[in-house]
């Protein structure tokens, strides 16, 4: 069989080039050359032998570099992987810097560490410091921008963990045909190159940026190993910390924090954030949700206020909108109450999601309650799915781990299920929405 031995091909005529030259022969046509990405010469390559599958051993794991702070740790899947690669990100003014200096202050007496800041000087960042710590630290620091000193200072300083805060505003030498987008992906790409050549753990943050997940660092998630970001909640100081990329680790577990006078302090108890007290509340209602492997309760918030406008505003957070219109529309349809009347606000304690429906009783118990301006008779859980007749149904069982004793808890309601509850409380099934308007006092 001939060979093919050309680079490059006229676009047009398909006339092949062992180099390129700015027009074509044949056919005439300008720089219409390009190269020919196809295997091509394959008697230059020798072939590998390929492993019998049962011959391959597994390399021990590396151990994992402890940070001590356990609810990081526990994000990352049992701490930091030596030599791996990991981006922060989050909203500006989320407590990025401020996080990685506390993780740089816990992990300089085993590691020699470089913290190289685009943005702050090194003065205001020994101000924040003293903020955090009044400890004697060894560690580095560097306020630099340019991509290439960067390296070279690695590569002299041969470091354990580099920090670097933060991506944006990375500059090359090199760099004049590149628009902003590009610079950083081409800049992340060639230190996560390093960083794996030379060996060192590599810790990046990259702030959201208005245009939202194409110039931030969604476009930046298939280069590094692991993708933290931060997500707050405004009312009560809180950080959650979560992955959505975890090469060495589960991403579902995450990581709860509070932003104080002193830096980011890990939440030992959480769940004391999320109910915020233990008296019943008008418009409050009780359920749960699992954050990796851990179970919580959370509370549902709603206010109704005498709608003005045309259409009445639904301002609500945590809940699916188009799930909490309808559910909205089967407290119409059902029980009669003319919601159509009221501005809905409705937040999950906690900033938390709702990824299942399990919490469709107790947002249609937190409506009514905020409607009827009446409080629960009993303190109570609900679990349970509304469907579109209001039926409520349970797919599943309540996690046993909840701690409804220490919130005077006794009373679980759910909807229909096929497993038995296995709780210690007094534990009440309904089938449909006409049951609960009698559990209000
Ligand atoms: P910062 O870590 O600079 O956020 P990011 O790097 O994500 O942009 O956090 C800035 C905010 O945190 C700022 O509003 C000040 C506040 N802060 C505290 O509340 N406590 C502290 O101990 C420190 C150092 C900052
Ligand atoms: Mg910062």
């Amino acid at each position: 069989m001939k060979k093919n031995i050309f680079n490059y091909q006229c676009k047009e005529c398909k006339k092949g080039y062992v180099k390129w030259q700015g027009n074509c022969y044949e056919c005439g046509c300008f720089n219409s050359l390009e190269q020919i990405t196809q295997i091509t010469n394959l008697n230059h390559i020798t072939a590998k032998l390929p492993s019998l599958i049962d011959t391959i051993t597994i390399e021990k794991k590396s151990k994992r570099i402890i940070t001590q702070i356990s609810e990081f740790d526990r994000v990352l899947g049992g701490g930091i992987l030596p030599d791996s690669v990991i981006l922060l990100s989050g909203n500006p003014g989320i407590g990025k810097s401020t996080f990685l200096l506390q993780v740089v202050c816990s992990l300089s007496d085993s590691y020699k560490i470089l913290y190289v800041s685009t943005e702050e000087s090194e003065e205001q960042i020994k101000l924040r410091l003293l903020r955090l710590t009044n400890q004697k630290l060894n560690w580095y620091i560097l306020q630099e921008t340019n991509f290439e000193v960067i390296l070279q200072t690695i590569v002299e300083q041969k470091l354990d963990i580099v920090i670097l805060d933060s991506l944006q505003n990375l500059t090359m030498h090199t760099d004049s045909l590149l628009n902003h987008i590009q610079r950083i992906k081409e800049v992340t790409q060639k230190l996560v190159e390093h960083a794996k050549e030379n060996k060192y753990v590599l810790l990046m943050t990259g702030h959201v940026t208005k245009d939202g997940e194409i110039a931030g660092p969604k476009a930046l998630e298939h280069l590094v190993d692991t993708v933290l970001y931060f997500e707050a909640d405004e009312s009560s100081n809180l950080r959650i910390l979560r992955s959505t990329k975890n090469r060495f680790g589960a991403i579902d577990e995450v990581g709860f924090f509070q932003m104080t006078e002193n830096g980011m302090q890990e939440c030992k108890n959480p769940q004391e954030i999320f109910i915020e007290n233990n008296k019943p509340n008008i418009g409050s209602a009780l359920t749960w949700t699992k954050e990796g492997s851990r179970s919580f309760l959370i509370e549902i918030q709603t206010l109704l206020i005498s709608s003005r406008n045309h259409s009445p505003q639904r301002t609500i957070q945590g809940i699916e909108h188009k799930q909490f219109l309808l559910l909205c529309a089967v407290i119409e349809k059902y029980l009669k109450i003319p919601l159509f009347e009221f501005d809905i606000f409705s937040k999950v304690t906690g900033n938390f999601k709702f990824r299942d429906s399990h919490g469709d009783l107790a947002i249609i118990i937190s409506i009514l309650s905020s409607y009827l301006n009446k409080i629960l008779k009993n303190k109570t859980v609900f679990h349970g799915e509304v469907n579109l007749s209001g039926n409520v149904l349970a797919k599943y069982t309540i996690p046993k781990k909840l701690p409804l004793e220490k919130y005077g808890i006794n009373t679980v309601i759910t909807g229909k299920t096929i497993e038995e509850n296995d709780i210690h409380a007094e534990k009440k099934v309904i089938q449909s929405i006409y049951q609960i308007i009698n559990l209000f006092e």
